[in-house]
């Protein structure tokens, strides 16, 4: 039986015999082909899908090793700032742990989903009037002052647990793809992949992807190569100006001979629609901007035809039911509670 990240991958993890076993059983998601997608582009496509992991993003590969390192050292309070899905992920795990949990969000800009999550879990929630990189900011200062563990992905054992992902899609492959397309925000998570290809290959001579990672046009920091002072998409989960891990991030494609890219909002809903509609798989649509950036890529060229490309999916399309509901025409047809009427219209369905 898979029981978790800490006890499968101990021995790649900064594990010690005081590490508490914790779990809700993270990881181990499944990489899907996409057979029609990659017809259409000419390439041999995969997903990743992260939304499977418990809380429903990729979170929870880092959040897990974070608040066991916590508990550890003795600690009984984590923070951090975030989009929504760190902050659901942090409450998940603090409750399993029996750790308290404050989060601190830029209000109205988290997806639904991922608040109804926080406040489940029991998290203390404090909703500022101001966007991620303005809580982030706090989040760090408080930790430095208060008895408190900062478990953003500043944390290094965040992308220790994160990098398990690229161990998976190797062993999943069989070796590591031509290209790696994932989404960017904070840029942790590029961090974390590119640390686990490097690792996994000096131990099993899985090769290395060029890594690819794609910023929201309106949060394009790293691509302008400038902080942004008020980042705006209608991805939430990636809004944000001035990612932490930004030499992390630029260091990754440079020595993977990859690519840091924007995609538009357009780019992202188009993808969003396509994916769900074409292959049956709903991710959020931050984690969408990964196949956007891989259909923009295709184009231009810089993609090369029959490439195997694994995209990250790094959280589940249930997380945000608005930016949904929104980016499709189709709607329920509310009709009476009458057989006659009700078969009528889908025999006018079927029958058209
Ligand atoms: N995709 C999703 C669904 C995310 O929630 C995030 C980050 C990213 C991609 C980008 O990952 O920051 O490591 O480059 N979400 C953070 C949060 C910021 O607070 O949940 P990154």
């Amino acid at each position: 039986m898979w029981k978790g990240l800490i006890h499968h991958y101990r021995d790649y993890l900064p594990v010690t015999d005081n590490t508490p076993p914790l779990s809700l059983n993270e990881g181990n998601t499944p990489l899907i082909p996409l057979p029609h997608l990659s017809e259409k582009l000419g390439i041999e496509l995969y997903v990743k899908t992260e939304g499977a992991n418990p809380t429903g993003s990729f979170k929870d590969r880092g959040m897990v090793m974070a608040v066991a390192k916590a508990k550890e050292e003795g600690s009984n309070t984590i923070i951090c700032a975030s989009t929504g899905n760190t902050s659901a992920a942090a409450a998940a795990y603090a409750a399993r742990a029996k750790m308290r949990c404050i989060i601190v969000i830029p209000d109205g800009k988290i997806a639904l989903g991922k608040l109804a999550q926080a406040v489940m879990y029991g998290a203390e929630i404090f909703a500022i009037q101001g966007n991620f990189d303005h809580a982030l900011k706090m989040v760090r200062r408080l930790s430095e002052i208060a008895p408190i563990t900062l478990v953003n992905s500043v944390n290094p054992y965040r992308i220790e647990g994160q990098k398990t992902a690229a161990f998976e899609i190797c062993e999943q492959l069989g070796q590591a793809p031509d290209v790696l397309a994932i989404p960017v925000g904070n840029a942790g998570n590029i961090t974390a992949y590119w640390k686990g290809f490097k690792e996994y290959h000096e131990k099993h001579r899985t090769g290395l992807p060029q890594m690819r990672g794609f910023e929201a046009e309106g949060a394009a920091a790293i691509v302008r190569n400038q902080v942004i002072e008020n980042p705006e998409t209608i991805a939430t989960a990636i809004r944000i100006g001035n990612p932490a891990s930004w030499e992390h991030a630029v260091r990754a494609v440079h020595e993977s001979n990859g690519k840091i890219d924007e995609v538009s909002d357009e780019e992202i809903l188009e993808a969003y629609r396509l994916l769900a509609r074409e292959e049956g798989v709903f991710a959020e649509p931050a984690s969408c901007a990964s196949i956007a950036g891989v259909i923009k890529q295709r184009k231009s060229g810089e993609i090369a035809k029959g490439s195997r490309v694994v995209a990250v999916l790094t959280g589940n399309g249930l997380k945000d039911p608005t930016v949904a509901m929104e980016a499709t025409s189709i709607q329920p047809i509310v009709l009476p509670n009458d057989e006659k009427v009700v078969f009528s219209h889908i025999q006018g369905v079927v029958f058209q």
